[in-house]
Protein backbone atom coordinates (compact mmCIF):
# COMPACT_ATOMS: atom_id res chain seq x y z
CA UNK A 1 0.00 0.00 0.00
CA UNK A 2 2.34 2.27 0.56
CA UNK A 3 4.35 1.89 -2.44
CA UNK A 4 0.97 2.13 -4.51
CA UNK A 5 0.16 5.47 -2.41
CA UNK A 6 4.02 6.85 -2.36
CA UNK A 7 5.87 5.29 -5.79
CA UNK A 8 2.95 4.90 -8.13
CA UNK A 9 -0.22 7.35 -7.29
CA UNK A 10 2.06 9.86 -7.73
CA UNK A 11 2.51 9.47 -11.36
CA UNK A 12 -0.71 8.30 -12.14
CA UNK A 13 -1.80 12.12 -10.20
CA UNK A 14 0.87 13.89 -12.73
CA UNK A 15 -0.15 12.22 -15.61
CA UNK A 16 -3.85 13.07 -15.17
CA UNK A 17 -2.64 16.36 -14.36
CA UNK A 18 -0.23 17.10 -17.34
CA UNK A 19 -2.93 15.38 -20.04
CA UNK A 20 -5.97 16.74 -18.47
CA UNK A 21 -4.92 20.20 -18.67
CA UNK A 22 -4.12 19.60 -22.22
CA UNK A 23 -7.43 17.88 -23.52
CA UNK A 24 -8.92 20.95 -21.18
CA UNK A 25 -7.05 23.61 -23.20
CA UNK A 26 -7.90 22.04 -26.34
CA UNK A 27 -11.41 20.86 -26.55
CA UNK A 28 -12.33 23.46 -23.79
CA UNK A 29 -10.54 27.01 -24.24
CA UNK A 30 -14.06 28.81 -22.88
CA UNK A 31 -13.60 27.66 -19.42
CA UNK A 32 -9.85 27.93 -19.15
CA UNK A 33 -10.40 31.16 -16.87
CA UNK A 34 -9.73 31.97 -12.88
CA UNK A 35 -13.72 32.14 -12.72
CA UNK A 36 -13.54 35.63 -11.06
CA UNK A 37 -16.22 36.79 -9.36
CA UNK A 38 -15.25 40.17 -8.78
CA UNK A 39 -18.07 41.92 -10.40
CA UNK A 40 -20.09 39.78 -7.82
CA UNK A 41 -18.39 41.01 -4.60
CA UNK A 42 -15.33 42.25 -4.52
CA UNK A 43 -14.26 44.16 -1.08
CA UNK A 44 -14.33 40.27 0.54
CA UNK A 45 -12.67 39.04 -2.52
CA UNK A 46 -9.70 41.41 -1.61
CA UNK A 47 -9.20 40.47 1.59
CA UNK A 48 -8.72 37.18 1.03
CA UNK A 49 -7.83 36.81 -2.01
CA UNK A 50 -4.75 38.93 -1.75
CA UNK A 51 -3.23 37.22 1.25
CA UNK A 52 -4.55 33.91 0.23
CA UNK A 53 -2.71 33.83 -3.01
CA UNK A 54 0.94 35.80 -1.48
CA UNK A 55 0.70 32.90 1.18
CA UNK A 56 0.51 30.22 -1.27
CA UNK A 57 2.83 31.16 -4.08
CA UNK A 58 5.17 31.53 -1.20
CA UNK A 59 4.76 28.23 0.47
CA UNK A 60 4.80 26.52 -3.41
CA UNK A 61 8.09 28.54 -4.17
CA UNK A 62 8.94 26.97 -0.90
CA UNK A 63 8.20 23.32 -1.31
CA UNK A 64 9.87 23.78 -4.83
CA UNK A 65 13.14 24.95 -3.75
CA UNK A 66 13.14 22.89 -0.48
CA UNK A 67 12.07 19.36 -2.23
CA UNK A 68 13.90 19.52 -5.14
CA UNK A 69 17.39 20.96 -4.37
CA UNK A 70 19.61 18.58 -4.18
CA UNK A 71 21.12 17.89 -0.40
CA UNK A 72 24.64 17.80 -1.62
CA UNK A 73 23.96 21.67 -2.88
CA UNK A 74 22.91 22.42 1.10
CA UNK A 75 25.69 20.70 2.45
CA UNK A 76 28.18 22.92 -0.31
CA UNK A 77 26.18 26.15 0.86
CA UNK A 78 27.27 24.91 4.59
CA UNK A 79 23.47 24.52 5.44
CA UNK A 80 23.14 21.64 7.60
CA UNK A 81 19.70 19.84 7.88
CA UNK A 82 18.16 20.80 11.06
CA UNK A 83 18.98 24.51 9.47
CA UNK A 84 17.30 23.91 6.79
CA UNK A 85 14.17 22.93 8.86
CA UNK A 86 13.78 25.48 10.72
CA UNK A 87 14.03 27.97 8.08
CA UNK A 88 11.39 25.69 5.95
CA UNK A 89 9.24 25.62 9.74
CA UNK A 90 9.83 29.54 10.41
CA UNK A 91 8.70 30.75 6.51
CA UNK A 92 6.69 27.90 6.03
CA UNK A 93 4.33 29.07 8.99
CA UNK A 94 4.89 32.39 8.33
CA UNK A 95 3.21 32.46 4.73
CA UNK A 96 1.19 29.66 5.67
CA UNK A 97 -1.02 31.51 8.48
CA UNK A 98 -1.45 34.46 5.73
CA UNK A 99 -2.76 31.97 3.43
CA UNK A 100 -5.24 30.49 6.09
CA UNK A 101 -6.66 33.98 7.25
CA UNK A 102 -7.09 34.67 3.31
CA UNK A 103 -8.71 31.25 2.60
CA UNK A 104 -10.85 31.14 5.49
CA UNK A 105 -12.27 34.61 3.95
CA UNK A 106 -12.78 33.27 1.17
CA UNK A 107 -14.89 30.29 2.13
CA UNK A 108 -16.80 32.61 4.65
CA UNK A 109 -17.78 34.80 1.33
CA UNK A 110 -18.17 31.74 -0.83
CA UNK A 111 -20.76 30.63 1.82
CA UNK A 112 -22.20 33.53 3.11
CA UNK A 113 -22.67 35.70 0.58
CA UNK A 114 -25.88 34.73 -1.81
CA UNK A 115 -25.00 35.61 -5.49
CA UNK A 116 -21.17 33.87 -4.71
CA UNK A 117 -23.25 31.17 -3.49
CA UNK A 118 -25.91 30.84 -6.29
CA UNK A 119 -22.78 31.16 -8.84
CA UNK A 120 -20.79 28.85 -7.53
CA UNK A 121 -20.02 24.97 -8.51
CA UNK A 122 -19.76 22.13 -6.25
CA UNK A 123 -15.96 22.16 -7.72
CA UNK A 124 -15.06 25.80 -6.47
CA UNK A 125 -16.77 25.16 -3.24
CA UNK A 126 -14.94 21.93 -2.44
CA UNK A 127 -11.79 22.96 -3.55
CA UNK A 128 -11.61 25.68 -1.24
CA UNK A 129 -12.18 22.90 1.38
CA UNK A 130 -9.53 20.70 0.09
CA UNK A 131 -7.21 23.49 0.17
CA UNK A 132 -7.97 23.99 3.83
CA UNK A 133 -7.47 20.53 4.50
CA UNK A 134 -3.98 20.70 2.73
CA UNK A 135 -3.64 23.57 4.44
CA UNK A 136 -4.10 22.86 7.76
CA UNK A 137 -2.19 19.45 7.35
CA UNK A 138 0.76 21.41 6.40
CA UNK A 139 0.64 23.82 9.37
CA UNK A 140 0.36 20.54 11.96
CA UNK A 141 3.50 19.29 10.69
CA UNK A 142 5.32 21.60 11.75
CA UNK A 143 4.72 21.05 14.85
CA UNK A 144 5.49 17.41 14.11
CA UNK A 145 8.54 18.68 12.85
CA UNK A 146 9.33 20.60 16.27
CA UNK A 147 9.37 17.48 17.77
CA UNK A 148 12.69 16.14 16.63
CA UNK A 149 14.80 18.71 15.10
CA UNK A 150 17.73 17.16 13.40
CA UNK A 151 16.20 17.56 10.01
CA UNK A 152 15.92 14.00 9.05
CA UNK A 153 12.17 13.25 8.23
CA UNK A 154 13.08 16.80 6.09
CA UNK A 155 15.68 14.57 4.53
CA UNK A 156 13.50 11.40 3.85
CA UNK A 157 11.05 13.96 2.06
CA UNK A 158 13.27 15.18 -0.13
CA UNK A 159 14.56 11.66 -0.86
CA UNK A 160 11.01 11.05 -2.06
CA UNK A 161 9.98 14.16 -4.34
CA UNK A 162 14.05 13.71 -6.01
CA UNK A 163 12.94 9.51 -6.19
CA UNK A 164 10.27 10.76 -7.67
CA UNK A 165 11.35 13.53 -10.27
CA UNK A 166 14.00 10.60 -11.60
CA UNK A 167 11.83 8.34 -12.28
CA UNK A 168 12.53 5.79 -9.35
CA UNK A 169 9.12 5.09 -7.32
CA UNK A 170 10.87 2.33 -5.90
CA UNK A 171 13.22 4.12 -3.98
CA UNK A 172 10.94 7.33 -3.72
CA UNK A 173 8.14 5.31 -1.58
CA UNK A 174 11.05 3.62 0.49
CA UNK A 175 12.60 7.19 1.48
CA UNK A 176 8.61 8.11 2.58
CA UNK A 177 7.88 4.55 4.76
CA UNK A 178 8.31 5.35 7.91
CA UNK A 179 7.23 9.45 8.32
CA UNK A 180 4.87 10.79 10.41
CA UNK A 181 1.20 9.98 9.18
CA UNK A 182 0.89 14.10 9.08
CA UNK A 183 3.20 14.21 6.23
CA UNK A 184 2.05 10.78 4.29
CA UNK A 185 -1.23 12.52 4.72
CA UNK A 186 -0.02 15.86 3.71
CA UNK A 187 1.59 14.22 0.42
CA UNK A 188 -1.40 12.45 -0.42
CA UNK A 189 -3.54 14.78 -0.75
CA UNK A 190 -1.30 17.25 -2.26
CA UNK A 191 -0.63 14.67 -5.20
CA UNK A 192 -4.45 14.53 -5.21
CA UNK A 193 -4.33 18.37 -5.96
CA UNK A 194 -2.83 17.34 -8.96
CA UNK A 195 -5.80 15.16 -10.05
CA UNK A 196 -8.06 17.50 -9.09
CA UNK A 197 -5.84 20.25 -11.18
CA UNK A 198 -7.58 20.06 -14.65
CA UNK A 199 -11.16 19.65 -13.49
CA UNK A 200 -11.23 23.19 -11.25
CA UNK A 201 -10.57 26.72 -11.58
CA UNK A 202 -6.95 25.74 -10.55
CA UNK A 203 -5.71 25.62 -14.11
CA UNK A 204 -5.84 29.43 -14.02
CA UNK A 205 -2.14 28.73 -12.64
CA UNK A 206 -0.92 27.91 -16.14
CA UNK A 207 -1.46 31.20 -17.29
CA UNK A 208 0.43 33.23 -14.87
CA UNK A 209 -0.11 36.84 -16.52
CA UNK A 210 3.74 37.55 -17.54
CA UNK A 211 2.35 40.42 -19.96
CA UNK A 212 0.84 42.24 -17.56
CA UNK A 213 3.96 43.39 -16.48
CA UNK A 214 4.80 45.04 -19.71
CA UNK A 215 1.56 45.55 -21.73
CA UNK A 216 -0.63 48.63 -21.93
CA UNK A 217 -2.69 50.12 -18.71
CA UNK A 218 -6.70 48.36 -19.34
CA UNK A 219 -8.85 51.69 -18.75
CA UNK A 220 -11.59 50.34 -16.21
CA UNK A 221 -13.83 52.62 -15.81
CA UNK A 222 -15.92 52.93 -12.08
CA UNK A 223 -19.72 53.63 -12.77
C1 LIG B 1 0.33 32.21 -10.58
C2 LIG B 1 -0.25 33.20 -10.13
C3 LIG B 1 -1.74 33.29 -9.87
C4 LIG B 1 -2.57 34.26 -10.37
C5 LIG B 1 -2.15 35.44 -11.24
C6 LIG B 1 -3.90 33.98 -9.90
C7 LIG B 1 -5.03 34.74 -10.18
C8 LIG B 1 -6.30 34.51 -9.72
C9 LIG B 1 -7.46 35.32 -10.02
C10 LIG B 1 -7.47 36.56 -10.92
C11 LIG B 1 -8.52 34.77 -9.38
C12 LIG B 1 -9.97 35.23 -9.44
C13 LIG B 1 -10.29 36.14 -8.31
C14 LIG B 1 -11.64 36.80 -8.61
O1 LIG B 1 -11.63 37.84 -9.28
O2 LIG B 1 -12.68 36.25 -8.20
C15 LIG B 1 -8.05 33.59 -8.68
C16 LIG B 1 -8.84 32.79 -7.89
C17 LIG B 1 -8.39 31.65 -7.23
N1 LIG B 1 -7.10 31.15 -7.25
FE1 LIG B 1 -5.49 31.98 -8.17
N2 LIG B 1 -3.86 32.84 -9.13
C18 LIG B 1 -2.56 32.36 -9.09
C19 LIG B 1 -2.11 31.24 -8.41
C20 LIG B 1 -2.90 30.39 -7.64
C21 LIG B 1 -2.42 29.22 -6.91
C22 LIG B 1 -0.96 28.76 -6.87
C23 LIG B 1 -3.51 28.65 -6.30
C24 LIG B 1 -3.63 27.43 -5.44
C25 LIG B 1 -2.87 26.36 -5.47
C26 LIG B 1 -4.67 29.46 -6.65
C27 LIG B 1 -5.96 29.18 -6.24
C28 LIG B 1 -7.07 29.99 -6.48
C29 LIG B 1 -8.39 29.72 -5.96
C30 LIG B 1 -8.81 28.55 -5.06
C31 LIG B 1 -9.21 30.77 -6.42
C32 LIG B 1 -10.70 30.98 -6.09
C33 LIG B 1 -10.86 31.87 -4.89
C34 LIG B 1 -12.33 32.22 -4.65
O3 LIG B 1 -13.01 31.43 -3.99
O4 LIG B 1 -12.79 33.25 -5.13
N3 LIG B 1 -4.26 30.50 -7.46
N4 LIG B 1 -6.69 33.48 -8.90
Amino acid sequence: MNHFLFGIYPYIALAIFFLGTLVRYDREQYSWKTGSSQMLESKALKLGSRPFHIGIIMVLLGHFVGLLTPHQVWDFLGITASMKQVFAMAMGGFFGIICLFGLVVLIKRRLGNERIRATSSTMDIALLFILLVQLLLGLLSIFVSAGHMDGEEMLKLMSWAQNMVILNGVAASAAIADVHIIFKLHVFLGMTLFVIFPFSRLVHIWSVPVSYFSRNYQIVRSK
